[in-house]
């Protein structure tokens, strides 16, 4: 008796330990991190997962996934995919291969995966994605809206501008509704209300495209917003960037047309039949309502007189209202759902102080440049109106600076319908600001600090890194480059976000790329916009990228260090998430970059002939004003290297595709370009021939690989000896500072990129920030407490560019980097420096999971803590000389646990986990 029952426990035993199964997948997503979400672009999505963080689960031996039309479905009969169970690591962007997907459909996704001791976990949670209108032919709408071209009011510069319009449609439901999907977009900006409820909180959709090319749309579940009955579906439309002076009467763009909107409602009823109100000649509209101009540059005005209850409900009569035209979708124009999230407002400023209080007129202090609208509440009296100004910083004496808004008026107005408090929050502009004016409220009133707030606005990324030290100005510095990428992210990468550009500069985009990307999860807004970029690209036969995008200046020519961001930001990218799509996506358009360079070769071999924005904005220019914006080094230099450097990136490209003929082709090309530029521009002994010397010229060729290696040594001392003579401050503009670090970083004179980094004079990081900046700026002397504003009119405080340094302090300062693509494997290697800091750290959500590095300095020891997430592994490198006192976890290592020693530091490498590491700190004294 005793035997059976140990025989039958033992056989339990047995089962239950073969049926463990281990955690689910978690954090599900699709293509560019995507959930759940409806309207979805793509109908050949990538599928990616994460492992969860346990002792059991150190790396991924396979996975399956299916995908069914229905929930029920799953797992047991997938009927659209099922992938069977692949060996392999891969846990990210795993390409759909099912049956064809098509507009409007629901997909549900399961996955699993085995650990790396070939344990099956459980099934991950359903998730679901649903396609949005895929092709033009799915719309039966029609571009509908009022004539405003024909008021003919004239704005800024003699600008046409546009009443908004308000437009509805009633409609009669028959039964209750199970689902609706309202699928909407605009030829300039809008906001919907379906019974008088707002259908969503996104901001100024549906943002911008080269709309020439295609314009994006967005789906919104009506299900819960309608009823049986009477229903009725309202928008608010306005200029936005379609026909606002921002496209500037693009002829693209049918010469500041009307806006218009395009809506179709699809409602699926109880009774199994489905309803579809589209936007047609049936809809009514106004220009009579209380918006009554919008402008993204110069602002808005809104006229409480004019408001109309009840318009956007059912019940409102609209018999007065005129009737509207329409107009048909054009085939050549691609009706897209947008591929990125919207904007939104993100945050709140409520820390708000008076700076001054004069005759019905007062400044509020909001403490942080921003970009967004304010949120005013202010006691009015009727007939009154209310004034609001903005401006990033003020003058010596208290007044407004906003002479570096050039043209953009950036005001709105509010003018009261009677007496009392009013509460006013802009809806089609956006401004940069810090500093609010309010004047024209009721005189009788004290201004009091709770009259305002800030709306921070930017599209609805999350955050992704963190970054901090013992230093208060570099933390100060992470907050302004963080800030100065919230405020330029404004549906697309802008350069500035308050004068009258506010424009995609190509340029800026490539060199904050990589810093923006350790931050925030902008991997969908980078590569919607680089779908951008090739449209407007595709419109130049010869491969020219122009440099901003959308290019609403119709460019006629490329600009070396700024096409290039077609290429250098797709490889950005892959190295950051490893997800190949965006090479695929990029590939022929890189390639065509480098063609535009090859066609303006012309007398010398490899040395092209072109345009160029060169080291833009370098200190101490030797031509004045305007002219030395673009600094000293030459463009031909900067368009040979650059050239280089496009094709050589292309080769990589090419290698990772696997098109190994290009890969050859584009790498020889790559070293006869570099050839040419060291015979050109350096002598024998690696100096730039050129009599004025600049740091840019070294760290080009350095960077770039463009030197022969014993060149490259001699490039060396002449760029330590440039940094030298400007007393270790930076000689560098918009493409050379972004890669002085690393340059610095591979000579190992990391001690010297501190101390420039750690600069307190000008030009350096912490100048602006000792001169009171919240943001980045586009000068290194955009302003001082000594000698005031810079005097060129193209002075942005908010300028994202010189940030592209937040790479750095994620990679060398804390020592977190991706090594393989993606982050499958990890570099932690921070480089402490304790003349300047004691501790830093820095933690990334990577596609795998939290990594991060975190490190201090304690009496003698270093202590690193570091997360490593399933599925990769890292290389640590301790800063020691020693590995006798080297523990890990609480463990002295052991010499075989050392891959790599060189004198000050040794290497080890391990597995997904958490580790405390300690070792000895040797001052370098
Ligand atoms: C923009 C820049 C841009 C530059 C190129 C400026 O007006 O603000 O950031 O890269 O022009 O010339």
């Amino acid at each position: 008796m005793k035997f059976k029952y140990f025989i039958l426990t033992f056989f339990i035993a047995i089962i239950s330990c073969t049926q463990v199964n281990i955690q689910q997948p978690k954090e599900l997503s699709i293509s560019e991190g995507f959930k759940n979400s409806i309207g979805f672009y793509n109908a050949k999505p990538t599928f990616s997962w994460k492992l969860p963080v346990s002792e059991q689960i150190k790396s991924q031996f396979a996975y399956q996934i299916l995908v069914a039309s229905s929930k029920e479905l799953l797992p047991d009969n997938a009927d659209l995919w099922n992938s069977k169970k692949q060996k392999s690591t891969q846990s990210t962007f795993v390409k759909y291969q099912g049956k064809a997907l098509k507009s409007r459909q629901k997909v549900y996704w399961q996955v699993r995966y085995w650990n790396q001791d070939e344990k099956a976990s459980d099934w991950s949670e359903t998730n679901s994605f649903e396609l949005g209108l895929l092709n033009n032919s799915d719309w039966q709408a029609q571009w509908t809206g009022l004539d405003t071209a024909k008021d003919s009011i004239k704005g800024v510069r003699k600008f046409l501008m546009h009443r908004p319009q308000y437009l509805r449609k009633g409609f009669e439901l028959a039964s209750d509704v199970v689902s609706a999907r309202l699928y909407i977009t605009a030829k300039g900006v809008f906001d919907v209300h379906l019974n008088g409820k707002d259908v969503s909180d996104d901001v100024m959709t549906p943002g911008w495209t080269p709309y020439n090319h295609r314009i994006e749309t967005l789906t919104y579940d009506a299900t819960e917003l309608l009823q049986v009955g009477k229903n009725v579906v309202a928008v608010e439309l306005a200029s936005g960037w379609h026909s606002g002076r921002i496209s500037r009467g693009s002829a693209l763009y049918e010469n500041f047309a009307s806006p218009k909107i395009l809506c179709q409602l699809e409602v699926v009823l109880k009774d199994g039949s489905k309803q579809t109100i589209v936007s047609d000649e049936s809809w009514r509209g106004t220009t009579n309502g209380p918006i009554r101009l919008a402008s993204v540059y110069d602002g808005e005005v809104y006229d409480a007189n004019f408001e109309i209850p009840n318009w956007n409900t059912a019940a409102f009569d609209d018999s007065n209202w005129k009737s509207v035209e329409v107009e048909a979708i054009a085939k050549n124009v691609k009706l897209a759902p947008k591929r990125h999230l919207t904007v939104k407002n993100q945050t709140v400023l409520k820390d708000v102080e008076i700076v001054s209080v004069k005759e019905n007129s007062a400044i509020f202090n909001l403490k942080q440049n921003m970009v967004g609208v304010p949120k005013v509440k202010v006691p009015m009296k009727k007939g009154d109106t209310l004034k609001i100004r903005f401006s990033e910083m003020l003058l010596k004496d208290n007044t407004f600076y906003t002479k570096n808004y050039r043209s953009a008026k950036s005001t709105d107005y509010y003018i009261a319908a009677k007496d009392g408090v009013i509460e006013y929050t802009p809806k089609f502009t956006f401004h940069g600001f810090q500093f609010l004016e309010l004047s024209g409220y009721d005189k009788n009133a004290k201004p009091d600090a709770s009259w305002v707030q800030g709306i921070a606005q930017h599209s609805n990324f999350e955050k992704k890194g963190t970054f901090t030290s013992s230093h208060n100005k570099l933390n100060q510095l992470q907050s302004n480059i963080i800030w100065g990428l919230r405020d330029n992210f404004f549906d697309i990468p802008t350069d500035c976000p308050q004068r009258d550009e506010r424009l995609g500069w190509t340029g800026d985009a490539q060199v904050i790329a990589p810093t923006s990307l350790f931050n925030y999860d902008v991997h969908a807004f980078w590569t919607a916009w680089l779908q951008s970029l090739r449209e407007n690209q595709s419109e130049h036969k010869d491969g020219m990228v122009p440099f901003i995008v959308p290019d609403v200046l119709q460019t006629k020519s490329g600009s070396s260090g700024w096409g290039d961001a077609a290429v250098i930001i797709p490889w950005d990218i892959y190295n950051t998430t490893g997800d190949i799509t965006v090479l695929e996506e990029s590939y022929e358009s890189a390639k065509k970059w480098v063609g535009y360079y090859q066609s303006k070769v012309k007398k010398q071999p490899y040395l092209p002939k072109m345009h160029s924005f060169a080291d833009w904005l370098q200190p101490y220019p030797s031509k004045p004003g305007k002219l030395g914006n673009r600094g000293d080094t030459p463009k031909d230099l900067i368009h040979a290297a650059f050239f280089a450097h496009s094709a050589h990136l292309v080769s990589k490209i090419a290698n990772t595709l696997g098109k190994t003929d290009d890969a050859k082709k584009y790498k020889d090309l790559y070293k006869a370009v570099a050839n040419a530029f060291e015979n050109e521009f350096f002598d024998e002994n690696g100096k730039f021939k050129q009599e004025r010397q600049t740091q840019t010229s070294y760290l080009l060729g350095i960077y770039f690989d463009l030197f022969k290696p014993e060149t490259k040594l001699k490039a060396q001392k002449y760029l330590l000896e440039e940094i030298k003579n400007a007393d270790y401050h930076l000689g560098t503009g918009f493409l050379g500072t972004p890669i002085l670090p690393k340059v610095l970083d591979d000579m190992g004179e990391i001690d010297l990129m501190y101390k420039i980094l750690f600069k307190e004079t000008y030009p350096s990081w912490f100048y602006s920030i000792n001169q009171g900046a919240t943001t980045m700026w586009e000068r290194w002397n955009s302003f001082s407490k000594a000698d005031g504003y810079n005097p060129q009119p193209m002075n942005s405080l908010n300028h994202y560019a010189y940030g592209a340094i937040g790479q750095w302090m994620y990679e060398r300062i804390a020592g977190l980097s991706s090594l393989a693509p993606g982050y499958q494997k990890i570099r932690i290697a921070p480089i402490p420096n304790a003349e300047f800091l004691t501790s830093a750290s820095a933690s990334v959500k990577t596609p795998y999971g939290k990594a991060s590095s975190s490190w201090k300095i304690e009496n003698d020891s270093f202590k690193l803590d570091v997360i490593i997430p399933p599925n990769t592994t890292a290389l640590v490198s301790i800063p020691t000389t020693n590995s006798n006192d080297v523990e890990v976890n609480g463990v002295k290592i052991s010499k075989n646990q050392i891959i790599d020693q060189k004198e000050d530091k040794l290497v080890i490498e391990v597995s997904a986990g958490t580790y405390n590491i300690n070792s000895k700190f040797e001052s370098k004294k």
